[in-house]
């Protein structure tokens, strides 16, 4: 979700205002997804390193995050949402991991959109955790299907569609073991304007490519076939 600061920097608003602003954009897309019928939302809301920002800024996406959570979270119920959150929450207040926790346990049983908040989040130390849960667990000889087992996202499938606002191209620590066959959206288009119309045109540009997860493209796979029929 970036474009936050840019948003408000190009407003001559002190940045905290772009992040409120992106909030608002984070609703809409969670509308958006509850709407049409999609599954899974997972939400780049605070980086491992992002708490290398001002103080001022760190507290302020803290504790916008808290409100949202104190505000939102029997809406969200209602609406049928499965709260998740992924990365390292030890580092959190006490009030906002109780906050957090009760989010998930409310909405546990629900079955429509699950709804992911990634906050410090990095894809790297994902890997490493799960290798220590792992091996924890008694697991002495590590493969792919074991790892994913610990790995934060283990409850979901692996991702369609990234979607990365703001002009950045990159993937920036984010799910990088989930994201090997994942299809990348790159956008000028910043967080805070991202709306439905921008939902959709990420969603017509994903349904156009064809995932081929390693393998020859249809027409080049028919086209072996009759080579090899014939
Ligand atoms: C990146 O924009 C955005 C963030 C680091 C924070 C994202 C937070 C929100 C969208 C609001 C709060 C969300 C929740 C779930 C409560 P940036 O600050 O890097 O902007 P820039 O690229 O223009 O500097």
């Amino acid at each position: 979700m970036d474009g936050n600061g840019r948003w408000a920097k190009e407003r001559y608003l002190p940045r905290v205002l772009g992040h409120r602003s992106g909030l608002k954009a984070v609703r809409r897309s969670v509308e958006f997804c509850h709407q049409n019928k999609i599954e899974f939302l997972t939400l780049f809301a605070f980086s491992s390193e992002n708490w290398r920002r001002p103080l001022e800024e760190v507290s302020f996406l803290l504790s916008l995050f808290q409100k949202s959570l104190e505000d939102e979270v029997v809406k969200l119920d209602d609406n049928n949402v499965r709260f998740k959150l992924i990365g390292d929450r030890s580092k959190f207040s006490t009030k906002l991991q109780d906050l957090i926790q009760e989010a998930e346990t409310i909405t546990h049983g629900n079955t429509g959109l699950t709804l992911t908040i990634a906050a410090n989040y990095g894809g790297r130390w994902d890997i490493v955790n799960a290798a220590q849960q792992a091996s924890l667990n008694g697991h002495a000889k590590l493969s792919e299907e074991i790892l994913s087992q610990y790995l934060q996202l283990n409850f979901a499938p692996e991702p369609d569609l990234l979607i990365r606002t703001g002009g950045e191209v990159r993937v920036s620590n984010f799910v990088i073991w989930d994201l090997v066959y994942t299809e990348l959206y790159f956008t000028d288009i910043l967080w805070p304007d991202f709306d439905e119309s921008c939902f959709y045109e990420a969603l017509s540009h994903y349904s156009g490519r064809e995932r081929r997860f390693g393998r020859a493209g249809v027409e080049q796979e028919v086209s072996m076939k009759y080579i090899a029929d014939s």
